[in-house]
């Protein structure tokens, strides 16, 4: 028996898949290196695809090919209406302006899929099945590393009514097995899925150059060298004051080995110790100006701890 449809879909697509699974924002985004401000762009970004893509999904209502993929409790844009609205307030319509891909994205669902039903359902597919299989990964990685709730504010757009999601995708595959497409309808739905890839990694990509990681490594190695060539006394102190009382004097040298936005990291070397010392910063930081001055204010807070006079 010949490979099912969705099968062959899944494979010829795959690595696709992986170019937008696999791009720097998104590993930002849900490694908490971003702010919240990102994930509210993308969920804007996602409002205006939406829109359009579920404008299509009621035009094909009937259909007896394109109309049995969509299901009402697919529908987004209800509730990424209402996660823009917690995290932007009252005005997030504002906020509803296209980086490029987007544009070119929408451009695209306007021009093939009210009128393709293959076309239709290949950006169906792309989008909701990847919100039912890696955004429910997104949704857990975004409620963690920037403080929402699974499934509540901020984060409905990833919370589906659907009961058995796996269940729910079996189904949509039958359903993708099932549409009478010959062999060129069905290349023409697997060349559309790569191109919804590309679009969505395009997105993705300019998100990235709208939102850069703050502290990408090569800012992380240059703040580590000034740091250990020209304050390694400091970060001593720093480190004595974050240690406990009796370790404090025993603890000989320390050097900066890292951090992030919400902290800084030494290896101190505590009665011969090799031993990692974390101290966290007063807030989170969103640009490389701010390490200067909460690494002062952490020496001066050291100072004062340790009886020491400052600079
Ligand atoms: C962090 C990012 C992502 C992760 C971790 C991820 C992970 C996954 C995983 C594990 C599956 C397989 C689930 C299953 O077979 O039940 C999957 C499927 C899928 N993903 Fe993603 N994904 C990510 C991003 C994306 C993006 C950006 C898109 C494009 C819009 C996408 C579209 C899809 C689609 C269409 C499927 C269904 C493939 C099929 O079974 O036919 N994913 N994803």
């Amino acid at each position: 028996m010949s490979e099912p449809f969705s099968a062959r879909l899944r494979a010829a697509t795959w690595t696709d898949h992986k170019a937008a699974e696999q791009t720097t924002f998104l590993d930002d985004l849900t490694r908490g290196r971003l702010t919240v401000a990102a994930h509210a762009a993308l969920t804007a970004q996602y409002h205006l695809i939406y829109e359009v893509l579920e404008e299509a999904a009621r035009s094909w209502q009937g259909d007896p090919i394109a109309g049995v993929f969509h299901h009402e409790g697919l529908t987004r844009l209800p509730a990424l209406a209402a996660d823009l609205e917690f995290l932007l307030g009252a005005d997030w319509r504002d906020a509803l302006s296209p980086v490029p891909a987007a544009a070119a994205y929408v451009a695209r669902l306007r021009e093939a899929a009210f009128t393709d039903p293959g076309a239709y359902v290949a950006h169906h597919y792309n989008r909701y099945l990847g919100d039912l299989s890696g955004g429910q990964y997104l949704a857990r990685a975004l409620a963690r590393a920037y403080d929402l709730t699974l499934g509540g504010d901020g984060l409905r757009f990833y919370a589906f009514d659907l009961g058995d999601l796996d269940a729910f995708k079996n189904g949509y595959r039958a359903a993708l097995d099932a549409a009478p497409w010959d062999e060129a309808a069905q290349e023409s739905v697997v060349a559309e899925v790569k191109l919804a890839y590309q679009l969505n990694t395009d997105v993705l990509a300019d998100l990235g150059r709208a939102h850069p990681n703050p502290f990408p490594p090569e800012v992380i190695a240059q703040i580590m060298r000034h740091m250990n060539d020209d304050h390694a006394d400091d970060s001593l102190l720093i480190c004595r004051a974050a240690l406990p009382e009796p370790t404090r004097p025993r603890t000989s040298s320390a050097a900066m080995s890292g951090m992030d936005a919400a902290g800084i990291e030494f290896r101190a070397v505590v009665d011969g110790v090799d031993t990692p010392v974390r101290v966290p910063f007063a807030a989170r930081l969103t640009e490389r100006a701010q390490v200067r001055v909460e690494v002062t204010r952490l020496y001066r807070e050291a100072c004062q701890i340790l009886g020491v006079p400052a600079r």
